[in-house]
């Protein structure tokens, strides 16, 4: 477990990532761009992954650096930026972990709070957060509610928890990767434990070319489940001020019907 965090962006699952993500709900690209521009440079991407945000980003010339727990999808950024020119300040660190080398007026995290760390490692996290923020800078993180998903939000109940861990599937159809092979996955749902607020996945990857299995992988996610008053309240007694919370990545404020939220805090 790099980094003490159980994530699964690694090895074929990074590559999935590198090669397909970068359309993943575009909308969310713009939105943490508009709080960069406003006085918001230099700016952190955590959790950069393979770059779907950072990129843009560096492309339209602002200063942002990137770093996630996955030496994996560091390395497919740092080449996905070098085919444009591009060099970023890239670094391998789990999110409480974060020791950047320089503070930022921005720290976003966006589709990695929770995931792969212990509800105490989420809470130094922010604190991390708030240390590696100047003054009056702003910290952006999302998180999807744990009601967002029908699938995930049954097994709350205990006797739809006697179902899991959820059945082996077939990976779902094949697509073509750019060096010539194909990438397959499947993923479950093995474990949820309500009390805990966690739940615990399975992803299997598969790799084929010319027919032939040339690699298979299987890794595990564990993921933190967090309500908006309990995040508003880490963020608090992390230090944070000002909090505003917004729905989808639409600057709206938050409503019961958005399957994701966006918490905007103020280091004061
Ligand atoms: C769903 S991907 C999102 C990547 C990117 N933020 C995006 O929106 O395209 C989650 C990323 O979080 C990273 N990650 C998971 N747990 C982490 C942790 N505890 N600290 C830092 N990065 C983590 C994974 O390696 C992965 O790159």
């Amino acid at each position: 477990m790099e980094g003490g965090a159980q994530t699964w962006h690694y090895g074929l699952i990074a590559k999935w990532w590198a090669e397909f993500n970068d359309d993943f709900r575009p909308h969310e690209i713009p939105y943490f761009q508009r709080y960069i521009e406003r006085d918001g440079e230099p700016a952190l991407d955590v959790a950069c992954g393979t770059g779907r945000l950072l990129i843009p980003y560096l492309r339209a010339g602002l200063d942002v650096d990137g770093c996630d727990v996955s030496a994996d999808m560091v390395a497919l950024c740092r080449e996905k930026a070098a085919r444009e020119g591009l060099s970023p300040t890239l670094f391998v660190q789990a999110m409480h972990e974060l020791d950047p080398a320089r503070l930022y007026r921005t720290i976003f995290v966006c589709g990695a709070f929770g995931l792969g760390s212990t509800r105490q490692q989420d809470v130094l996290s922010l604190r991390r957060f708030h240390e590696n923020l100047e003054p009056d800078g702003t910290l952006l993180v999302d998180i999807e509610v744990p009601y967002a998903d029908g699938e995930l939000w049954q097994y709350w109940l205990k006797d739809e928890r006697a179902g899991l861990p959820e059945a082996i599937g077939r990976p779902r159809s094949l697509r073509p990767a750019s060096d010539g092979s194909e990438l397959g996955l499947r993923s479950r749902i093995v474990e949820l434990d309500p009390l805990a607020q966690r739940v615990m996945y399975e992803m299997h990857a598969e790799q084929w070319r010319d027919g032939v299995l040339e690699a298979e992988e299987d890794h595990g996610l564990s993921i933190g489940l967090y309500f908006k008053n309990e995040v508003l309240l880490m963020l608090e007694r992390a230090g944070f001020a000002d909090v505003v919370v917004q729905g989808d990545h639409n600057d709206a404020e938050a409503t019961s019907d958005d399957g994701f939220i966006v918490f905007i805090a103020k280091k004061r």
